[in-house]
């Protein structure tokens, strides 16, 4: 059998579709809009990669495929749930994937989000997103993942929405974990070794103070740690902040952006994380290699989905590519009972870990 072929939106530097890769799909057709992703992608995964702004991008030159991936980015929410004219649609990110995949009728879609679309919009956004893809012929499933348990050394919260074409003979359901907190990969166990990799190994300078602040936090430990009575006590900040890694625990959610203080450190040495130990905690290969400053890089490990997490993914939507269609045999259902069906079989499945 041929490989099920693969587009990629919103591809960012390829983590997703690294996974797609794993599982035994060919990847076709990838965008992007940042340069220094599509670079990082381009190296490591193809030259298939296009480097554009997706608004511009004219749907007709993507080339067919068997299943559409893409994380459409989650500043988005406000806008998700409203209906407007054409001004409301333009930089509304997510209703491009709406059209792509409208357009192209892949057999199954799967689009990665933050955990606050659930709620985003007190559950308008979620309800609109999967009433949108049913109107265009998907079962849609929405469920919430936690990746540590998939194996990631990584407490990661994410939801795939999957959505299959309605003609197909096939449900999806959500794989079964492989991990729980007995056995969870710890960050220790995932950074054995990574002193020895070249490449994003790069330390940052960091201030003396810094270095100050962060040896009078524990492994484990962040900013509330520090003495209230120190005058390096800070006080009121998210538990991102100098948080530093527990060796015996996957590590908390390494984010993408955020000022001084979010960018993850290390359990022994008083520092920020390096980009390749980053890298590790989301299980990207040593030979993957990033491009970009220290931040852009950040950035693209920050944003993307672990592979490992989406090699499962897609190794479970695997035996869609084998089922029949309901199309091919002409079992059809009536029009009227099919857009029926299609509400009915929309299962919001979410619930919280
Ligand atoms: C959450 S990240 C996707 C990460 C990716 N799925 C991965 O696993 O590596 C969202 C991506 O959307 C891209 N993006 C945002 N707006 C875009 C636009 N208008 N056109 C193309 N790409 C865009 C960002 O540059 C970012 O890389």
């Amino acid at each position: 059998m041929s490989k099920p072929k693969v587009v990629s939106l919103f591809s960012g530097c390829g983590g997703m579709d690294l996974g797609f890769k794993q599982a035994g799909y060919e990847l076709v057709w990838a965008n992007d809009f940042e340069k220094a992703a599509c670079e990082t992608y381009a190296n490591n995964l193809g030259s298939h990669i296009v480097h554009g702004d997706i608004t511009e991008i004219d749907l007709k030159k993507i080339p067919e495929c068997d299943v559409m991936i893409g994380g459409f980015p989650c500043q988005d929410f406000s806008m998700i749930w409203k209906r407007g004219g054409l001004e409301t649609d333009r930089g509304n990110l997510y209703k491009y994937f709406v059209k792509a995949v409208q357009y192209k009728k892949p057999k199954i879609f799967v689009a990665e989000n933050v955990k606050g679309l659930l709620t985003a919009n007190k559950g308008a956004a979620v309800k609109t997103i999967t009433e949108d893809f049913a109107r265009i012929g998907y079962k849609v499933s929405v469920d919430l993942y936690n990746f540590a348990d998939y194996g990631v050394p990584q407490i990661r919260q994410r939801i795939f929405i999957v959505g299959v074409r309605n003609d197909l003979n096939w449900e999806f359901s959500k794989p079964l974990p492989t991990h729980d907190k007995s056995n969870y990969v710890s960050s220790g166990k995932a950074l054995v070794g990574v002193k020895k990799v070249k490449l994003n190994n790069e330390h940052q300078n960091i201030a003396e103070k810094t270095i100050k602040m962060l040896n009078l936090i524990p492994e484990g430990g962040n900013f509330s740690d520090i003495p209230k009575n120190h005058p390096l006590y800070v006080k009121g900040m998210i538990s991102h902040v100098y948080r530093r890694l527990d060796r015996k625990k996957p590590s908390t959610t390494i984010i993408a952006g955020g000022g001084g203080g979010t960018w993850g450190y290390h359990f022994e040495e008083p520092r920020p994380l390096t980009n390749r130990e980053r890298a590790r905690l989301f299980c990207y290969p040593d030979d993957f290699e990033f491009f970009g400053s220290i931040t852009e890089v950040r950035k693209q490990i920050g944003n993307s989905v672990p592979p490992l997490a989406a090699k499962i993914l897609a190794e479970a939507i695997a035996p869609a590519f084998k089922a029949t269609s309901k199309l091919k045999a002409k079992t059809q259902l009536p029009k009227q009972n099919r857009s029926s069906t299609l509400i009915s079989q929309t299962r919001l499945k979410a619930k919280a870990l």
